[in-house]
């Protein structure tokens, strides 16, 4: 049995914050940003807008799109380092916004790497013969944790969401090959300190911007680069496929796409970009490129799409696609 992404949809909040805005709340430069990101803007959510309100969003789209209707979704899975409650789960938010009264409905964590954590889940699952719909979901409010005193990480960081309805029956982009991989051992480089039971939220916490993100930007920097370009590697091996017609990376920072890019021989004009317009979007990031990658551009039947990811945990993964 095969798995399929059958849709694909995102959501990107309407407020911009460009690097000249960015110029005004900490000492840098959209010369400085520019050349070391590639970022120039990223989406802001509004007050009243949170990650379940953007991931519901992208599902109705992405259910539009692909047809599905409520009654028939058996499993909605979120990915997000920014729910709206430490419990209940946002996939059960998301569930009552979308009357999918016969779905589970379940969140999970694995930073910036989600979406392509998600995709291994529901592969799973659909190749079990356990579920037939499932809507991969990935949204965060980052927003609401960056430190906009912080400019080595307020600069990187914006809001959005995405989505994708995953089925065994249908037509769409085969989920070939998916490795994931991890290492806790370094989980205290790229952090939100506070805010769960080993430091709830006290004044202490407050004071110490505790709850905001903490990062280590050279080391992130560094691992990101080794760790998906090792599993990009295994993901082309365990597929077999001998050519990669385009690359939808983790938007994470120019730099590191172009290194993945030449290490896997792939021009630039093949390597689909969001980065300058939304910025990092965390969990979200590979399937918002991905959405906007479908709808841009004309993808041949038996092209293959490469989508690498890293993030938090330390988390990574790579998942290789075909067009059917
Ligand atoms: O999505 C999860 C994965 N995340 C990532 O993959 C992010 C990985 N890390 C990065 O993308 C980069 O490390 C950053 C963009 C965060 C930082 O770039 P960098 O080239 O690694 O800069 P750096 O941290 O080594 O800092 C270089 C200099 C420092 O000044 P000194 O010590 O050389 O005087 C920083 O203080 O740049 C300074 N700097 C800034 N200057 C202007 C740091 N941030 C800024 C800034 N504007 N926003």
């Amino acid at each position: 049995m095969k798995a399929k992404i059958v849709s694909t949809a995102s959501y990107l909040p309407e407020k911009v914050l460009s690097n000249a805005d960015l110029e005004k709340l900490v000492d840098t430069t959209d010369e400085w940003i520019t050349s070391r990101t590639g970022m120039k803007e990223r989406r802001l959510a509004a007050d009243d807008e949170f990650t379940s309100n953007m991931g519901t969003k992208a599902a109705k789209l992405a259910m539009e799109r692909a047809g599905l209707e409520s009654k028939d979704v058996d499993l909605i899975l979120v990915a997000t380092l920014t729910p709206d409650y430490m419990f209940p789960s946002t996939a059960c938010l998301i569930q009552r916004e979308l009357k999918a009264e016969n779905a589970a409905a379940m969140d999970f964590q694995a930073a910036c790497s989600g979406y392509i954590y998600g995709l291994s889940i529901a592969k799973g699952y659909i190749q079990a013969g356990m579920y037939k719909n499932i809507i991969l979901i990935a949204a965060e409010k980052l927003s609401a944790i960056v430190d906009y005193e912080d400019r080595g990480t307020s600069i990187l960081f914006g809001d959005g969401a995405s989505a994708c309805v995953i089925s065994s029956e249908g037509s769409g982009l085969e989920i070939d090959a998916v490795t994931l991989g991890a290492d806790g051992n370094l989980a205290e480089i790229l952090i939100m300190p506070a805010g769960g039971v080993r430091n709830p939220a006290s004044k202490e916490t407050v004071e110490n911007r505790d709850h905001y993100i903490k990062m280590e930007g050279r080391e992130v920097f560094k691992h990101a680069v080794r760790r998906m370009e090792a599993a990009s590697q295994k993901c082309v091996e365990i597929s077999g496929v001998d050519e990669i017609h385009w690359l939808v990376p983790h938007q994470a920072n120019i730099r590191i796409i172009e290194v993945l890019a030449k290490r896997f021989k792939i021009p630039m004009e093949k390597v689909f970009l969001t980065i300058h317009k939304y910025g990092n979007t965390s969990a979200s990031s590979v399937g918002i490129a991905l959405d906007e990658l479908l709808n841009e551009k004309k993808i041949e039947k038996g092209e293959n799409i490469l989508l690498p990811a890293f993030g938090a945990g330390l988390t990574w993964g790579a998942a290789l696609l075909t067009k059917e």
